[in-house]
């Protein structure tokens, strides 16, 4: 637990010092987090070198702390750079660089950058910018070259996102119109997806998930129910208690949702939220009869998410004259039973100060 408070410190403080880096500024700050993630952090004592001319360079060096010197007097402190061209492949270094007092540094080595090239191809645009503006003097032809083929870079780029953004709505269009159709099939469940969607990303926000994980708590919100597409209606639309076999076709839509969604590379993160949200803390859940922290957090959001739709929804029941103390005394009150102290308090706190359900 301390390591990895530790090591998230340990990224802050690295993506931050990153950010000043000019070469880095093109970096969405996800991809920049990943980057600190992968930065090896360095420390030299007086006098000794940093990098040394006609040795391998060891990639892009940033300097944390500290101060340093090269050739020509030239000196560097905290946040400067030193072996840009490094961060592309492997190169020798041109100067020595020594450090002047005991300094601190990241190295980004090139396979590094090229693993953030790939998912955020504004690094390589920018690389091959800074590329252009070291060009030897009076080389124009070559510095021009170089931008334009950073232009047809950032074109194509656009282009290949405009495309998989395409895709990515058809194929969402697609699963949100088998959620509708698992609706239809529940008459009192018309606008749970959807309400399930907003909670879950309020309720995500509110634990502090990342932006990423928050998007896909929206996305499992709404797509948690899908699999009832497959059970009958009739099985859903039955009053009284069910039989065996017909609880058993009810209590497969976690699993069936989940195999639904797995193969769709962008729903994957999505998978857990639909595969656990009917796990309980306490172990009697389903589909998996997973325990406390051993059901993914997905799962245990959603959970808490389900609860309180339910305790909504309940037509029999006595939630729809609860006001939002009494929802939030009931969600606690399943704290180690159905649900997760954590978000059951985070949701309960949202719940008691006037969270507005919507849908
Ligand atoms: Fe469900
Ligand atoms: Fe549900």
């Amino acid at each position: 637990m301390l390591h990895r408070q530790l090591d998230e410190l340990w990224e802050a403080e690295a993506a931050e010092l990153l950010a000043r880096v000019p070469l880095l500024q093109a970096l969405r700050s996800a991809h920049l987090g990943a980057l600190a993630a992968a930065a090896m952090p360095k420390q030299v004592a007086a006098g000794e070198p940093i990098v040394h001319a006609g040795r391998p360079a060891p990639g892009l060096v940033v300097l944390r702390r500290g101060r340093a010197s090269g050739a020509g007097g030239l000196e560097f402190g905290p946040g400067d750079c030193l072996e840009e061209m490094a961060a592309l492949g492997p190169r020798m270094a041109q100067d020595t660089v020594v450090a002047v007092e005991p300094t601190e540094y990241l190295v980004l080595p090139a396979r590094e950058v090229h693993d953030a090239i790939r998912r955020d191809p504004e690094l390589g645009i920018a690389l091959l910018k800074d590329v252009a503006t070291r060009a030897p003097t009076g080389d124009d032809d070559l510095s021009e070259q170089l931008l334009r083929y950073a232009a047809d870079v950032r074109d194509s780029f656009r282009e290949s996102e405009r495309r998989q953004e395409a895709l990515r709505r058809s194929v969402l269009g697609a699963v949100r119109g088998l959620v509708h159709l698992a609706e239809t099939k529940h008459p009192w469940s018309r606008g749970h997806a959807s309400r399930a969607a907003h909670l879950a990303r309020a309720l995500a926000t509110k634990l502090g998930w990342p932006e990423d994980d928050v998007n896909n708590a929206a996305l499992g919100g709404l797509l948690h129910d899908v699999g009832y597409v497959v059970v009958e209606s009739a099985v859903l639309r039955k009053e009284g208690p069910l039989d065996e076999t017909e609880q058993r076709q009810v209590r497969s839509h976690p699993t069936i949702g989940a195999r639904i969604i797995e193969h769709i590379d962008f729903l994957k993160p999505v998978v857990p939220f639909v595969l656990c949200h009917h796990e309980r803390y306490d172990g009697h859940g389903y589909p998996q009869g997973l325990a406390g922290k051993a059901i993914p957090r997905e799962g245990r959001l959603m959970a808490a998410v389900e609860l309180y739709e339910t305790l909504c929804m309940s037509q029999l029941g006595p939630a729809a004259e609860l006001d939002p103390r009494q929802i939030g005394r009931l969600l606690r009150a399943e704290i180690g039973t159905r649900l997760d102290r954590d978000i059951a308090g985070a949701l309960a706190a949202m719940v008691e100060s006037g969270w507005a359900r919507g849908g």
